[in-house]
């Protein structure tokens, strides 16, 4: 199994790097985020005549939620993180939205207890999910699919393993080749080139094919399970109950 606590996340500085670079080193960022706006705005909403509610698994600074309220500021969300640094971030940055909860627990204790009580309308998970076993992402599958309400879409934002080993080498060139054009533009004082490389010996990280997990979402019971985005091994996919 493996272990939040013992993760790079459990640290307040790696939690920080994050926030401070994302942009620079998260491949295609803001269209990521948009995407998931104009996937917002087409299918929920206008779905309800309530204020949708919202989870947001892993959600880091806040940056997912925080998107999706500028497409609906009526939105009721729980953000679930293991770090409470990145809580207490997230917590501040959207300290103007009143209708937001924040619950520190890793995903491995959210599969064992039903520690969330609400049928959500939507859930949202961006960059989390791979740092769990295929047994554990198949767990919480399932359990996601059973705190959503009937119409209601899961997303997840990730990073997903190649189904072969050149295809691999490619898309982490890929990865590489936008990092150098972002940060053409960016000019940030420090490079981050060494970040797929890292990213691929990192022990923390444990991303399935994308075929494996649309499968998982089609086992747990989602429909119209598709990947909506991918570029290289960054990916949107997700299912609908
Ligand atoms: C790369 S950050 C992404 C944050 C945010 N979703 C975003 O896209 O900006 C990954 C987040 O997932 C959280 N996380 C990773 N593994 C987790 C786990 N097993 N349980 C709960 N949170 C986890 C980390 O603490 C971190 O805040």
């Amino acid at each position: 199994m493996a272990r939040f606590e013992e993760s790079e996340w459990a640290e307040g500085k790696h939690a920080r790097d994050f926030v401070q670079n994302a942009d620079i080193y998260i491949l295609e960022r803001k269209r990521l985020l948009r995407l998931v706006q104009s996937f917002y705005r087409n299918f929920q909403r206008d779905r309800l005549q309530r204020p949708t509610r919202l989870l947001d698994l892993g959600c880091g600074n806040g940056e997912v939620t925080m998107a999706l309220l500028e497409v609906d500021d009526e939105i009721e969300a729980q953000l679930v993180d293991g770090s409470s640094e990145m809580l207490k971030i997230a917590q501040e940055r959207l300290k103007s939205y009143k209708k937001l909860n924040y619950i520190h627990t890793t995903f491995q204790d959210l599969i064992k207890e039903d520690i969330l009580t609400t049928d959500f309308d939507f859930v949202i998970s961006s960059l989390a999910i791979h740092h769990l076993h295929t047994e554990e992402k198949k767990a919480l599958f399932n359990s996601i699919h059973h705190q959503l309400a009937e119409g209601g879409f899961f997303l997840n934002i990730d990073v997903i393993k190649a189904p072969a080993g050149d295809l691999e080498d490619w898309y982490r060139m890929l990865w590489k080749e936008w990092i150098a054009e972002n940060e053409a533009l960016l000019k940030p004082e420090k490079s981050f080139q060494y970040l797929p490389d890292q990213y691929k010996n990192n022990p923390d990280n444990h991303p399935d094919t994308l075929e494996k997990q649309l499968n998982i979402l089609r086992s747990a019971g989602f429909k119209q399970v598709d990947c909506y985005y991918k570029y290289g091994i960054f990916s949107i996919y997700g299912g609908r109950k």
